[in-house]
């Protein structure tokens, strides 16, 4: 059985702009980060992932990096980092960091100097194309689209050219075909490894190849995103391979790919199982959007399509069962807050408890997204004003576009999945801007900090928090700990519409975990299990009579048992 550090951990992903701000500028830091090292030791996780803190002119607050070398100004400095690692490993913390590999900023050194003319020796570092001549206009040279909206093509004056950047126009993508580009990526990632970093979550992985540059038909819009055209197309693979030789084996790192652009199960294999020699493990995105909230638009009227979910975590868990591993996360910094997506607004307690305990038992390396563990809600957008985030404005005007005559719907389908709502800051406490900072914040507070916020949660044994707390504490330190982090994963029930139940085994026992995501009250039938004892359950107590269980709104109870013959 293969064993490594990073399947006995539990991670925590850090947004520093919004985690904490020591220096009272409204903007989360390094030092923030820092001062909060014993707050995540006593919540239980040993592996913090932080998001990018390298000089940039936060176009997309920080993944826009200009010097991978140095630390934007308003996160601290080199110094902050070293303190930070040296900090974080003492507490038997490791750290990964996000690399940034598909795009710089457009005020990277290496871009200026590629723009400035077409025989510059950079120019190979990016990828140019003359432009399309239709009708005597000059055009981009395919109609395909980025992710933050427009064509994936900006015009560039300088030399009558058009680079590519599939997210913003500030954000050129690299030429990964020059093998001067896979050289310097690799020196910048070893020179955070020897920095003593443990790793890294890798950004837009698998966006590094891109087909022939020919028109895309999969809509007729004059420009169409198809992902397809850059997404986990087969050189991927190479460049991967050679980073893992140089680089990654030899420093026994932890990575982990971000696989967008619809990676399917064979394309994870690829990337990640123990024999592709590319990467640790890959985040998907298969569970994300399994409700109707996108139709609905008003939380209290989102349902969960529990069969969707089901099948999303399922497929990823049988097809790893053998052959690699996975994180575990509900979301992350790009997707709305998990109790707005999944949880209940009537049982925000329980369903949130409910939710820990469904992803947290799986088999893989789970991760908790700040705030998570409180029970952060997304913002109450109310005008377009309110959005920050430059792919959330562009999806406003995407969809004012299709309906003119509604604004207010633009806004409500904007501000649903707006990657605003995980971003706005953590909620420490009640006190002034929540306790993240003595100034008024980059983004506004969510108004619903005084309800839910840290120290609320602390003072309370009762709390989300605390439920966190003890679910890493089984995972990491229990008996049941090489049941919960080697044993199998099966799936029970998969037609059931309120229950996600499933059996984790090993050699020394059965756990069965039961999660009901009714709101309701729901029976279950244990005829087949001899009921040891109780692991974790969201609620005081439970009920059962005849072998059936009476499972209360959102409960969520783990058994020890034994599977009657
Ligand atoms: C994925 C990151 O998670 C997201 O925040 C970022 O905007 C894009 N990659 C581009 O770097």
């Amino acid at each position: 059985m293969v064993k490594k550090w990073w399947m006995e951990s539990v991670g925590y992903q850090i947004y520093p702009k919004s985690f904490l701000d020591s220096n009272a500028d409204g903007i989360g830091d390094i030092k923030g980060i820092d001062s909060k090292l014993d707050y995540l030791k006593d919540l239980g996780v040993n592996l913090i992932w932080i998001c990018p803190f390298y000089d940039s002119p936060m176009d997309d607050n920080g993944y826009d990096v200009r010097n991978f070398f140095d630390v934007a100004k308003e996160f601290g400095s080199m110094d902050d980092v070293k303190d930070l690692i040296k900090h974080a490993h003492e507490r038997g913390i490791k750290i990964i960091l996000d690399y940034v590999l598909n795009h710089t900023s457009d005020e990277h050194p290496w871009f200026i100097e590629s723009r400035s003319s077409k025989d510059n020796p950079y120019r190979d570092f990016y990828i140019w194309q003359d432009p399309k001549i239709v009708d005597g206009e000059k055009r981009p040279p395919t109609n395909w689209g980025s992710f933050f909206g427009g064509s994936a093509w900006a015009y560039d004056e300088a030399t009558d050219s058009f680079y590519m950047k599939i997210f913003s126009d500030k954000m050129p993508d690299l030429n990964w075909k020059n093998e001067k580009v896979q050289d310097e990526m690799i020196k910048i990632a070893k020179t955070w490894l020897d920095l003593g970093i443990d790793g890294f979550r890798i950004d837009a992985v698998s966006h590094l190849d891109r087909a022939e540059f020919v028109d895309t038909d999969v809509c007729t819009d004059p420009i169409c995103l198809d992902w397809h055209k850059f997404s986990n197309l087969p050189k991927v693979h190479d460049y991967l391979k050679k980073l893992n030789k140089e680089v990654f084996e030899p420093y026994q790192a932890l990575t982990i790919g971000e696989v967008g652009g619809e990676a399917s199960i064979e394309q994870g294999i690829k990337y990640a199982s123990y024999d592709s020699n590319e990467l640790s493990m890959v985040f998907n995105f298969d569970h994300n959007w399994c409700n109707n909230l996108s139709d609905v638009l008003n939380p209290k009227k989102m349902t969960v399509r529990l069969k969707c979910l089901k099948k999303a975590f399922g497929k990823w868990q049988e097809a790893f069962k053998e052959i690699g591993w996975l994180p575990l996360n509900w979301l992350n910094h790009d997707q709305p807050r998990l109790m707005t997506q999944y949880g209940h607004y009537k049982y925000p307690l329980e369903s949130g408890k409910m939710l820990a305990t469904a992803l947290h038992m799986m088999r893989g390396t789970p991760f908790i997204y700040q705030g998570e563990e409180i029970g952060m809600t997304n913002y109450p957008f109310e005008d377009v004003s309110d959005f920050n985030d430059i792919s959330s404005q562009a999806n406003y005007f995407y969809h004012l576009s299709k309906e003119p005559d509604d604004p207010v719907k633009a806004l409500k389908k904007a501000a649903v999945t707006s990657r605003d709502n995980p971003r706005t800051p953590m909620q420490w406490s009640s006190d002034e801007f929540a306790g993240f900072s003595t100034k008024p914040p980059w983004f506004p507070v969510n108004p619903n900090y005084k309800k839910i916020n840290v120290t609320k949660n602390l003072n309370d044994k009762n709390s989300l928090w605390y439920h966190y707390q003890k679910l890493i504490d089984l995972r990491r330190h229990s008996l049941y700990k090489e049941t919960i982090v080697y044993g199998s994963y099966e799936m029970i029930d998969p037609e059931h519409e309120l229950l996600y139940n499933y059996l984790r085994k090993s050699k020394n026992e059965t756990l069965l975990v039961i999660n009901s995501f009714s709101p309701k009250k729901v029976t279950y039938n244990l005829t087949k299990y001899q009921i040891i004892e109780v692991v974790i359950n969201n609620y005081k107590d439970y009920h059962i009579k005849e072998h059936t269980i009476m499972l209360k709104p959102f409960q969520s109870i783990v058994f020890k048992v034994e599977e009657k013959l």
